[in-house]
């Protein structure tokens, strides 16, 4: 079997950090997102991924390269336009040659692996497999009905007044007849084709359609909030490792990673935390599920709750929590007489204590 990742798409929701990083790649717990889906795709013995990324740019394609570091191989299959999850599967149908397959959105974090779902896909044999968890708010997401034997009767893409608590998951296993089905519809009303108009018109068919509802852990990382919510559940498991130097002053908690080349300096960190490899921590204080990226510097600073993304620099500020730092950003004291400061790009959004 192979898999299918969906790494296009805009990222609108994750401005500004996705204009100049796909979302896809966005660190959690240090390793890029589709690090993390790469491992539950290989976790399950799939060794070939088809990878559809956005066309015209390169940045997964380097970051990724042919995936023998992740113990698969990628090929990348672009796509002109994010033009629905259906059309992202339509291009890649000469890579899939007409076989089973795992479909993986590119921007869905599920640690726990999917080694249920595919022994159950594998024992029912339906056209479809889909995964369902049971969610406070299904707006935002696919929604399904199911009968009482799991078989689905209907699926709508972000309803407004939902008939199911059940959420679709950012991952299923597919047959070749989804083929057959996303060449038979049309755009919805958002203009894109989309996967859940394709499984419906199996179901309209017919043809039968199974979902189970996922027990592990499950966050589509849509925006900042999901980025922090997913940094922390992986930082909860954190393994301790000192691949840096701690100097004698600092005081390190149980659940804390220093990589390689980092440095930490008359400070204190809480944990469950990760440094980044060349990161220097000085004089100051990370609490709880803190992620400090590689090549950063945090001097007489106190950050909690808080993802920090590679080359950034945080000095003298006092408080920073709950937040998502881009790459290279800058946050530093300035003069208390002059107000605050700031240079934000398109899209950035500040909070300053009134
Ligand atoms: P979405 O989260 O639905 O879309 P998006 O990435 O455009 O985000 P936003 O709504 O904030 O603008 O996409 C789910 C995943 O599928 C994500 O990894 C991107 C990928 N995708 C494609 O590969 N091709 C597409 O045409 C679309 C719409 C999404």
């Amino acid at each position: 079997m192979k898999a299918l990742v969906l790494s296009g798409g805009s990222g609108t929701r994750l401005r500004p950090v996705s204009h100049s990083l796909p979302k896809q790649l966005v660190p959690l717990a240090n390793q890029p997102l589709l690090a993390h889906v790469l491992r539950g795709v290989r976790d399950l013995g799939i060794t070939e991924v088809g990878m559809v990324v956005p066309a015209g740019t390169a940045q997964i394609e380097k970051t990724l390269g042919d995936g023998s570091r992740h113990g698969v191989t990628i090929t990348y299959l672009p796509q002109d336009a994010p033009r629905g999850l259906a059309h992202a599967v339509a291009i890649a149908r000469v890579y899939l040659d007409d076989e089973d397959f795992l479909l993986h959105l590119g921007d869905n974090l599920l640690p726990d692996g999917l080694g249920d779902p595919a022994a159950e896909f594998r024992r029912r044999r339906a056209a479809a497999h889909l995964l369902v968890q049971k969610v406070t708010d299904p707006r935002p997401y696919g929604v399904v009905e199911l009968d009482r034997i799991g078989r689905v009767t209907r699926l709508v893409e972000k309803p407004r007044r939902p008939r199911s608590d059940l959420a679709l998951v950012g991952a299923c296993f597919l047959t070749p007849v989804v083929h057959q089905a996303i060449e038979a519809i049309r755009p919805g009303p958002r203009g894109e084709l989309e996967l859940t108009d394709a499984v419906q018109w199996l179901v309209d068919q017919g043809v039968v359609v199974h979902a189970s509802e996922y027990a592990g852990y499950w966050r589509d990382i849509a925006d900042s909030d999901d980025v922090l919510a997913a940094n922390r559940h992986l930082l909860a498991g954190v393994e301790p490792v000192r691949d840096g130097d701690v100097d004698p002053f600092s005081v390190l908690g149980p659940r804390v990673r220093v990589e390689h080349g980092a440095r930490v300096v008359r400070s204190r960190v809480d944990g469950p935390a990760i440094i980044g490899a060349g990161s220097v921590i000085d004089g100051s204080h990370l609490g709880p599920y803190t992620s400090i990226g590689p090549g950063c510097v945090v001097r007489d600073s106190d950050v909690s709750s808080t993802v920090v993304l590679d080359e950034a620099r945080i000095c003298g500020v006092r408080r920073l929590v709950d937040s998502l730092v881009g790459r290279a950003v800058t946050i530093e004291r300035g003069d208390p007489r002059r107000g605050c400061r700031v240079v934000c790009g398109d899209d950035a959004r500040v909070e300053i204590p009134g």
